[in-house]
């Protein structure tokens, strides 16, 4: 395996950063373009490895779909225009396009199977399987439908009313793609708030749905209306650099163009709470809400994250570990037993990771306590596959005493294919 010797010390980080597409609405983007009728033009599409694999598998479902750097063009055809695959779907990496596929192939009067790589062979299926299952659809797969290979034989859907067991907007996404395709209305009942872009992308594309609360309402049979999709630059991606920003000293960085949906924006509230030197500006609505982030150096304090916070920066909490580091005090992480089926189990990577650096930090059952602020000494460390793990270990190697080493960097083109440019067009 390779081993990559990261920068050390940096004077200061200065400048600014676009950031790339999000994730999660890039994902989105081509499935509502490929279930549309008609065309759907994206722009600043993440060109991430889990973004490529949505596109492969709805080229595989015979949708046309261009893509040149961050332009997508897909050239929908409704529910109706998806075809009986002749291959396997291969996801990746990409818990996100299994998920939401399971919701659209639901539907789908045709035989799919779906694999993916080692990590999504190890992540819970039957979240999403079982209401799927409900609704009328035949999906099994390994260890009682619980990991992949699954198969699917879909169609003949029947809406229903499903109260969500956990935090899951891949889970609550997959309900309401099956719901659109079914007969009638199917309800969603979430436990806390998680991110809404399902939801609003239905809306973008001339869907009707109500939300009333943590339910949530969509009629099956309605058409789908291809359009534009700006992409905003995704905050899961700039949260590094906040983080960076914030505990390099001497530094400044604007990062322009973030997406700031509510359902995302928990590390703006937390790095707040901490004392981050952190601004928002030229705020503007899209279909979702974009603006520019300026982070400054910061003297920051522990804090304690729990409850409905946590869906709102659950991929940041690697991160976050992190700043926590860095503050002053104890920072406690709770209710985030989610962490355990990421990528990685990112309670356990995060800890046994950030300990190699000399960092004073424990795991606990449902999440961790970091103790600051402590000057980490640098190792040999590893992403364990795990994209958002390696960001994390890269930035923490800016605060590092001595040389970081870290194994498997190759993960990180995930989801931020071009993280070092723009690490190193930071570094003065
Ligand atoms: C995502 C939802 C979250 C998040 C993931 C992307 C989405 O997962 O962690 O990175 O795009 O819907 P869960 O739904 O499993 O919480």
């Amino acid at each position: 395996m390779k081993t990559t010797p990261l920068a050390i010390n940096a004077a200061k980080l200065q400048g600014h950063l676009q950031i790339p597409g999000d994730k999660s609405i890039s994902h989105r983007s081509i499935m509502f373009g490929a279930i549309a009728n008609g065309t759907t033009t994206i722009t600043n599409f993440l060109t991430g490895d889990d973004c490529l694999r949505t596109i492969a598998c709805f080229r595989k479902l015979g949708v046309v779909i261009e893509q040149e750097g961050e332009r997508a063009v897909v050239f929908g055809k409704g529910f109706t225009g998806l075809n009986e695959p002749s291959e396997v779907l291969d996801v990746g990496n990409s818990g996100t396009t299994i998920r939401l596929m399971l919701g659209i192939l639901a539907g789908r009067p045709f035989f799919s199977t779906l694999i993916g790589d080692e990590s999504i062979g190890k992540r819970p299926m039957t979240r999403v399987t079982k209401p799927l299952l409900s609704l009328g659809a035949n999906i099994d797969g390994r260890s009682g439908g619980e990991y992949t290979p699954i198969a699917v034989r879909g169609g003949g859907l029947t809406g229903i009313e499903y109260r969500l067991p956990v935090a899951s907007a891949q889970v609550k996404s997959a309900i309401l793609l099956a719901g659109l395709q079914a007969d009638g209305e199917t309800t969603v009942i979430e436990t806390s708030k998680t991110r809404d872009h399902t939801e609003r992308m239905i809306q973008h594309f001339g869907g009707k749905l109500e939300v009333d609360g943590l339910t949530i309402k969509v009629q099956g049979g309605q058409p789908l209306q291809g359009t534009n999709v700006e992409v905003p630059g995704d905050i899961s991606s700039a949260a590094f650099f906040l983080v960076a920003g914030a505990i390099v000293p001497n530094s400044e960085i604007m990062l322009k163009n973030v997406g700031l949906n509510p359902t995302r924006t928990g590390i703006i509230d937390v790095m707040r709470e901490m004392g981050a030197d952190l601004q928002v500006k030229n705020e503007r609505e899209q279909f979702e809400p974009v603006g520019d982030v300026i982070i400054k150096t910061s003297t920051l304090k522990g804090t304690t994250i729990e409850g409905d916070m946590i869906p709102r920066l659950i991929d940041e909490i690697p991160i976050i570990a992190l700043l926590a580091t860095q503050a002053e005090g104890v920072t406690i992480i709770k209710d985030a037993e989610e962490l355990k089926v990421k990528e990685t189990n990112r309670i356990d990577t995060v800890v046994r990771e950030l300990q190699k650096l000399g960092a004073k930090i424990e795991s606990t059952n449902d999440g961790m306590i970091i103790y600051g602020k402590q000057q980490l000494l640098g190792g040999t460390v590893s992403s364990h596959g795990d994209h958002r793990i390696g960001m994390m270990l890269a930035v923490a190697s800016l605060v590092c005493k001595e040389q970081t080493n870290l194994e498997n960097i190759e993960a990180i083109s995930v989801s931020y294919p071009n993280f070092f440019n723009h690490l190193e067009s930071l570094l003065k």
